[in-house]
């Protein structure tokens, strides 16, 4: 990538910090260190793991220098260490966290000061997996009851028509140019065929999920997939994640619905002879001249993709951000959600997740084929 000046780093580097800790700073240490929800980590974990990956990545690896705290490097790692068992593990409570933050963050600007950012791409990396936690906690903080979640704010091209948007067929390149900071998973730029499709002008609103959820929504078996219905079935869903008890969106009725599963969003297309757009063609209508779809940002949308590298990729800087995650299970997010720091937004960026999730602030746009 591009380097970007030493004080633009640190600027951001400052920014991101000053956004972790305004989140936290309206709880107690017995709030953040407490198991909100059984699917998300302590709050206190993940401001201890941000800590440990910028003592690994800038202290440790670009710094070259001895971790703050390598004792901890297994605690913090999220693989060693994963969601289910965080509860119950020796990870640094109180105040001792925010030291942690502090001290790995001095010695990351001494490393900065005395290594130089070289390309950037590890001080990027690294800020934009403090901005992707912030994220993180403020799903647990909304799963938790502890925020009202989304702030009331107008949402982007709130006037933009409804309606479709026909794309023709067309060859095009997908996935991050040369030169701009991407994840590894959005390289490399290859060319792709997508046939004529359409796509919703709008992301799905709540009143139309809610239309959605009156007219039978979740008791047409036949809008159903099997695993679908056996995971509504098993877990009594009857309505998006966070509604009130008789099914009402607490949030405006034209703002894009959230908190929906991969398998809630397959359903909604389906009984409405829609389907959901692959990623391929989620990145051509979000990039292509003519007209582009509107309100991308208030909520990330699932695409029908499966979460697999692009031909020829490589890992980089290290194989358990991406690779490890390829394969059937997951599926594809695309776009950014109100809660995403406005660095970390891009259009090739691919975020994945388990389609029984609904942690997410994640809702649908619809696509059809061209008949
Ligand atoms: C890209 C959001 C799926 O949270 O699992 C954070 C980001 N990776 N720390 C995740 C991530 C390592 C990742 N997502
Ligand atoms: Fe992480």
């Amino acid at each position: 990538m591009a380097v970007a000046a030493h004080a633009a780093l640190a600027d951001a580097l400052q920014h991101t910090r000053d956004r972790t800790l305004a989140l936290v700073a309206p709880f107690s240490y017995s709030e953040l260190e407490h198991v909100q929800h059984p699917l998300m980590s302590p709050l206190a974990w993940d401001l201890g793991h941000i800590a440990a990956y910028e003592d690994l990545w800038l202290v440790h690896r670009h710094g070259g220098g001895e971790p703050v705290r390598g004792d901890l490097a297994d605690l913090y790692d999220a693989f060693e260490t994963p969601r289910a068992v965080r509860g119950e593990i020796p990870f640094l409570r109180g105040h001792d966290v925010f030291d942690y933050l502090g001290a790995v963050r001095e010695r990351a600007l001494d490393v900065l000061h005395d290594a130089g950012p070289a390309d950037g791409t590890l001080f990027e990396i690294v800020i934009r997996h403090e901005a992707q936690h912030n994220e993180t906690m403020r799903q647990t903080l909304f799963l938790a009851g502890l925020t009202g979640g989304r702030p009331r704010a107008a949402p982007r091209d709130a006037d933009a028509a409804e309606g479709w948007i026909d794309i023709p067929a067309d060859r095009f390149s997908i996935g991050a140019r040369a030169g701009v900071f991407a994840y590894d998973n959005e390289r490399p730029r290859h060319v792709v065929e997508v046939p004529a499709f359409r796509i919703a002008r709008r992301p799905v609103t709540n009143a139309s999920w809610a239309h959605f959820c009156e007219g039978g929504g979740y008791e047409r078996r036949e809008w159903w997939s099997d695993e679908g219905w056996a995971w509504k079935q098993e877990y009594d869903i009857v309505h998006p994640e966070g509604w009130t008890a008789d099914g009402r969106p607490r949030d405006d009725a034209d703002r894009p619905v959230l908190h929906v599963s991969w398998f809630e969003a397959d359903a909604f297309a389906r009984a409405h002879g829609a389907r959901l757009p692959t990623e391929a063609e989620w990145e051509k209508a979000a990039t292509w001249s003519q007209e582009p779809i509107a309100q991308i940002g208030e909520a990330f949308e699932w695409t029908s993709s499966c979460f697999a590298g692009y031909p020829g990729f490589i890992a980089h800087p290290y194989r358990e951000y991406s690779e490890v995650f390829f394969g059937e299970r997951y599926r594809v997010l695309r776009g950014s959600s109100w809660a995403t720091e406005p660095r970390a937004r891009s259009l090739t960026f691919r975020n994945w997740d388990l389609p029984q999730r609904r942690q997410i602030f994640a809702g649908v746009r619809l696509a059809k084929d061209v008949s």
